[in-house]
């Protein structure tokens, strides 16, 4: 395994928002991790590399290997070499990562493991064609606001691969972009990953693009995995009535919707979750039992668990369906 996640926690002034978490990533795969916004997504991509805002958030328990070395025990030097060269990160805003004072071509050079070496220019020349920025290789003097939010995501990613890290997170890197040049993103993730066999998690509430790029899909409420297992396997018969909910969310889906409505209400506050199952208040299956323990990852198949104590008799019976 590149990255395993073994029993994470993490704490912020709401409450535990990461309430113990198991993740792995194999070689050239590309786990999605999904689930509605502040369920604590982001929260576990930052904690990789521990970039957690010190005095508001703390780890307080867990192991996160990165090809077997615990970075949650290393020194801060350590860590600085790890950040950004063993693991690299892309987020949202692809304007707010740039610097706006310094060239594209300034920043790249800048990003160089090696940098300083003759052939710097046709390195950078490449890797931005590679981006599919064929347009700006070779130009020096184009600065971040001249591109638009695509190409600079472009860059972004660009940057992120040069050191060839052994793990790429993605945290929502095309939610701020218009669904066309969302397409073209992904598919250009896609083609990096399988070209150079990255290790990928990516980070999205949105379970359309998860569908797209994912080998393995994470479902996360509340602060933990609540379903998790092959991509293909969790299209064809999800495991948990929140995953059967966001799938019905999804426009391209839309016409389930007669089968299934959409999830209602709201996420639990982290200061206010309810006993047992954190979904049971949302959940139309719910019975007494759901309301007492909170259930523990069960297998359904091979590598697809449920946090769902009726999930097995929900799928026999047709209850719960995938497409
Ligand atoms: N800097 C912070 N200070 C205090 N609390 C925070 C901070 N960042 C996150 N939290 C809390 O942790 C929870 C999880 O946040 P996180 O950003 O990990 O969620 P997320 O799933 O990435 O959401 P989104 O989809 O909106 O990006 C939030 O609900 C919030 O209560
Ligand atoms: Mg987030």
């Amino acid at each position: 395994m590149v990255l395993e996640i073994k029993g994470l926690r993490v704490r912020y002034g709401v409450g535990e928002v990461v309430r113990g978490l198991d993740l792995e990533i194999a070689k050239g795969e590309c786990v999605g991790l999904v689930g509605e916004s502040g369920c604590g997504k982001t929260t576990v991509g930052l904690s990789i590399t521990r970039l957690i805002p010190e005095r508001k958030g703390t780890i307080s328990s867990g192991r996160i290997l990165l090809e077997g070395q615990d970075l949650l025990t290393l020194d801060h030097e350590s860590l600085r070499k790890v950040r950004g060269k063993k693991v690299s990160y892309v987020f949202q805003e692809p304007s707010s990562s740039l610097n706006p004072v310094f060239t594209i071509y300034e920043q790249l050079k800048e990003a160089l493991p090696g940098r300083g070496a003759t052939d710097d220019d046709a390195v950078i020349s490449d890797l931005l064609k590679s981006v599919g920025l064929a347009k700006i290789a070779g130009k020096k003097n184009i600065y971040p606001h001249e591109l638009s939010g695509g190409m600079q995501q472009r860059v972004m990613i660009a940057m992120a691969i040069v050191p060839r890290p052994d793990l790429l997170v993605l945290d929502e890197p095309t939610t701020a972009l218009d669904v066309t040049v969302q397409n073209q993103i992904l598919d250009l993730i896609m083609e990096l990953k399988n070209k150079i066999g990255l290790s990928v998690l990516f980070i999205s509430h949105d379970l359309r693009t998860i569908f797209r790029l994912a080998d393995r899909v994470a479902v996360m409420y509340a602060g933990r995995i609540i379903e998790e297992g092959p991509r293909k396997r969790i299209v064809a018969q999800p495991g948990h009535p929140y995953t059967v909910g966001l799938i019905d969310s999804i426009p391209s889906f839309e016409h389930r919707k007669k089968r299934f409505d959409a999830i209602e209400g709201r996420a639990p506050l982290f200061s206010d979750l309810p006993q047992g199952c954190k979904f049971h208040p949302r959940c139309k299956f719910k019975i007494d039992k759901c309301v007492h323990a909170e259930p523990e990852l069960e297998e359904l198949s091979d590598g697809h668990v449920s946090r769902c104590i009726r999930a097995k008799g929900l799928i026999a019976n047709g209850a719960i369906k995938g497409s």
